[in-house]
């Protein structure tokens, strides 16, 4: 009751006041936005696609796929968080409001909030993967010898076969979820990236020294993953890398908008894209030049899919001196990675039912955790039990999969790019980023308008029909 007067009091205020609550400084947000980009999305995903597409060419439209679609979706929505200066909804209303036009246009904020929840209910279950091998290690199932091709692929399997310990492992990133954000900004997020991203750097370059050195075969990884053959590529690939290129940058889900409105005025909305999208890129090649030594190394294949890491990587920790070790510390940099990512989705979310409801902020988070928690339980039974029950074909894991990555992330990139693109004055989005008219401001805007639009346009079409 009292918590429904106070929603009363509060009064529907745009901008958030730069005093109450924001980043501490620029590289808090550099942290915790590197830290939302950075996950496994970097590190299970990106190795295996790139494997599975052969390499060099793949990787070069990727790099492509970032730069001219990704990171300028990143700097829209940055910019238009900070501009709004609440979550992703008010901020499209506060922007309607300034700019003039339609208050629908806050239906992307919706879309973005909701499709981000649907995300991090089966990313939370794979996440949940991460915390089961980090056990699996410290109870020494990689002791050297002790295991073949066969037991690897066979504890990947009972794991994917027992609801109860998806459940379990689900329930443990959910609530290490919960806990920090529940904490807010400053008290929860920032204090949790300031460890988790360092942590996360120093353990992969650890992973990466230690490839190269034992192995022999860094050079190998080297040219496969640099060395273009065009042969390979498929368009298949080039649709995947640039459906990647907005997952990877937590892009299109409105997720960054929510981290650009904690953002003070005095930083340079282009210049800290561009830093976030080069660590994220740096930790997908890092990533990726760690595992594909190891897996040449073994004879291994490197177009193993989804097993990559969980099946194929395994097999070589339990083969090679200090295995053990390295692989405790390499699902300890997956449960991280993905925990920094995992708090970027739900923050939004909770700080929209706070400001709008008056809800406090524990409460908040325990309303939106407990639904993620609820639709992760369904993910984690369509693994295994109810495998049988489809639609369209799919399970539920799949499903989610699919319409958020195929459909949700690029329809919202889209519309983000519309909308900053053409929607909002032109003087505007210069004022916000503050570079002027200059080279950078127009190939940006350039690129958002026609370029970006355009190929997010091909992805969307190609994977509905
Ligand atoms: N970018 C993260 C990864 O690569 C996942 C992620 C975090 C995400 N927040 C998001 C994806 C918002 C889409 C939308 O693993």
């Amino acid at each position: 009751m009292s918590a429904n007067m106070e929603a009363l009091s509060v009064p529907n205020a745009t901008r958030r006041p730069e005093t109450e609550g924001g980043w501490s400084s620029r590289m808090a947000f550099i942290l915790a936005a590197a830290g939302s980009a950075i996950g496994l999305g970097n590190l299970w995903k990106f190795p295996y696609i790139a494997g599975e597409y052969g390499g060099g060419a793949f990787v070069l439209v990727y790099l492509a796929c970032v730069a001219i679609i990704g990171l300028p979706i990143l700097v829209a929505e940055i910019l238009l968080g900070r501009r709004g200066g609440g979550s992703p909804v008010r901020s499209f209303q506060a922007l309607a409001v300034r700019e003039g036009h339609s208050p629908s246009w806050r239906l992307i904020g919706w879309l973005g909030m909701g499709g981000a929840l649907l995300i991090l209910s089966f990313y939370s279950v794979v996440a949940g993967w991460s915390v089961a091998y980090l056990g699996y290690g410290l109870g020494g199932h990689f002791a050297a010898d002790a295991n073949t091709a066969s037991t690897m692929a066979d504890l990947f399997a009972g794991l994917i076969a027992s609801p109860a310990a998806l459940i379990a492992c689900h329930s443990v990133i959910m609530g290490a979820t919960m806990v920090i954000v529940s904490r807010g900004i400053r008290g929860g997020l920032e204090r949790a990236v300031r460890w988790l991203v360092p942590g996360l750097f120093v353990l992969l370059i650890a992973l990466v020294v230690y490839a190269a050195m034992s192995t022999g075969q860094f050079g190998r990884a080297a040219r496969f993953l640099f060395r273009p053959s065009f042969a390979t590529l498929t368009w298949e690939g080039v649709l995947v890398a640039m459906g990647h290129a907005f997952f990877t940058l937590s892009a299109g889900m409105t997720v960054m908008m929510a981290y650009g409105s904690y953002l003070k005025r005095d930083v340079s909305i282009g210049r800290a894209s561009v830093t976030i999208a080069g660590l994220d890129t740096l930790v997908a090649v890092l990533a990726c030049l760690a595992i594909f030594p190891i897996v040449f190394a073994n004879g291994l294949e490197p177009g193993s899919g989804q097993g990559l890491i969980f099946v194929t990587l395994p097999i070589a920790f339990s083969q090679m001196a200090g295995g053990e070790v390295v692989a405790v510390m390499f699902f300890a940099l997956l449960a991280v990675a993905a925990l920094s990512s995992t708090i970027s989705i739900l923050e939004p979310v909770v700080e929209h039912l706070e400001r709008r409801d008056g809800w406090t902020r524990p409460k908040a988070t325990l309303a939106v955790g407990a639904l993620v928690w609820a639709l992760g339980l369904g993910c984690a039974l369509a693994l295994n039990v109810a495998k049988g029950v489809t639609l369209f074909g799919m399970n539920f894991f799949d499903l989610l999969d699919f319409v958020t990555a195929n459909i949700m992330l690029p329809l919202g990139g889209l519309l983000i790019a519309i909308y900053a693109g053409r929607v909002v004055s032109r003087e505007s989005l210069a004022e916000e980023l503050g570079i002027g008219n200059s080279p950078a401001f127009r190939a940006w805007r350039f690129l958002l308008r026609y370029v970006t639009p355009t190929c997010v346009a091909l992805v969307l079409i190609n994977n509905l029909f």
